[in-house]
């Protein structure tokens, strides 16, 4: 039987997501909420804001929709999934307890402690005089990181205790990302190289994905401001099949199995960030669901029907699915709009679009993007993910690279890096 399927979020990963799900053999209508320019092309777009949890479930009933498929971590936070399975919805994506691990770095810092997962020594406090008190008796570099979600910009490597006073006023004392900085962790600095595990889970058990890189710097050498990620490719050509195993084993089984038995299973993406050196791996922290470039990228490689593995992990039957992945290696570039991190105009035209969707092994998400008068626009900070495939991590940055010769729209700027690090 076909099924009605409602993807909720406006960005590339949303785009990614539903263009893969739009391959389904058993799709039958399929929106998003409120989407952008790029899902309006392959889907019914819905003008119902994502913090609309009500709106978005009266709708979803109205539509007799069998899968909701949540995007954003606020979402997943605000509670969608346990207010949708309540009404007797099948949503994907872990319950506001469960979300948790991403939500609040305190609580994941306890569970990581509780079941032995390596991470970078920490303590918590939500006391300004005394999480002052604590950088005192440590060296830098040192991290303090605001507990709750602070749309990526909570965290501060501090390289002097002047730094680190800084960071905990602006967190505790200013409250420049409200209250999810009741709270913050201060953690010794990591060395290493990041990268990102994202694993399929059930409720008990995981299948991790192949390994993919970010490059949330917005400039050239991993130079500047963070950003919500300018880049990414998979699978990691140096990270072993011992190293997901281990992975695996240490790092989001045991997260899994301690969820489940404090009665919230965690079905939909998890999503740990590591740091790796040499054979040591650490978690920097755990998202709960999909990554954003990282989406774009990874359903370029997925062979298997999307559609059913998500319903696989709401089901509980994720052991009983063989999921493929292509031999190929997958590139995202990010083109962003001039200003981004910071302040950037919006509304203005892009050209080049089917040019460069016309390359052979190209694939053009949309992000930040709107249409007006038919055409489409600029309308977020990061606003297209251009994709390619290749026999390996040159061939596929290569065709990025040329089919973003194609496009343009004003102030447009982009990493010419991509990828760089693992050549
Ligand atoms: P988070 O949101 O916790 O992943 O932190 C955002 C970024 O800050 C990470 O992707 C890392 O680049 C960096 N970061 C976070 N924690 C640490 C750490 N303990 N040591 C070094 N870098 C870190
Ligand atoms: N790629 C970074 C994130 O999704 O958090």
């Amino acid at each position: 039987m076909k099924q009605n399927v409602l993807v909720i979020g406006s960005g590339g990963r949303e785009h990614a997501l539903a263009w893969k799900l739009s391959q389904s053999p058993d799709i039958g209508s399929l929106y998003v909420a409120p989407g952008n320019a790029g899902t309006a092309a392959i889907a019914e777009n819905v003008d119902i804001k994502v913090t609309d949890i009500d709106g978005l479930l009266e709708f979803a009933k109205s539509k007799d929709i069998h899968l909701t498929v949540v995007g954003p971590d606020d979402v997943l936070a605000a509670g969608l999934v346990d207010d949708f399975t309540k009404a007797g919805l099948r949503a994907y994506g872990p319950t506001r307890t469960a979300a948790k691990v991403e939500s609040s770095k305190s609580f994941a810092k306890d569970l990581m402690t509780d079941n032995h997962v390596p991470t970078a020594k920490y303590a918590t406090f939500t006391d300004l005089h005394a999480a002052k008190d604590y950088v005192h008796g440590h060296p830098t570099p040192i991290v303090v990181k605001a507990s709750g979600l602070a749309l990526g910009k909570g965290v501060y490597i501090c390289e002097t205790l002047e730094q680190a006073h800084q960071a905990l006023d602006e967190i505790m004392g200013e409250k420049l990302f409200g209250d999810a900085g009741n709270s913050v962790v201060i953690e010794e600095f990591l060395g290493g190289q990041e990268v990102s595990i994202h694993a399929f889970c059930d409720g008990n058990s995981a299948k991790l994905f192949p390994p993919s890189q970010d490059h949330k710097r917005i400039g050239e050498g991993d130079a500047g401001p963070n950003t919500g990620g300018m880049g990414t490719f998979a699978p990691v050509p140096w990270v072993t099949p011992a190293l997901m195993h281990k992975a695996h084993r240490e790092v989001v089984q045991p997260i899994l199995s301690d969820l489940k038995t404090h009665h919230f299973p965690y079905k939909g993406t998890l999503y740990p960030g590591l740091m790796v050196d040499g054979d040591d791996i650490k978690v920097l922290e755990y998202n709960a669901r999909f990554g954003d470039p990282e989406t774009q990228t990874y359903v370029r490689l997925l062979e298997t029907d999307l559609l059913e593995i998500l319903n696989a992990c709401v089901d509980g039957t994720l052991p009983d699915l063989d999921i493929k992945w292509s031999h190929r290696t997958a590139i995202t570039v990010v083109l962003a709009s001039g200003g981004y991190p910071g302040k950037y105009d919006k509304g203005l035209p892009i050209t080049g679009l089917s040019t460069a969707a016309a390359l052979p092994d190209i694939e053009v998400f949309h992000a930040g993007t709107t249409l007006k008068d038919g055409e489409v626009v600029t309308a977020g900070g990061r606003v297209l993910g251009v994709t390619a495939t290749g026999v390996d991590l040159k061939d596929a940055q290569d065709k990025a690279y040329a089919a973003i010769r194609t496009i343009k729209f004003d102030g447009m700027q982009y990493r010419t890096d991509i990828g760089n690090k693992a050549l």
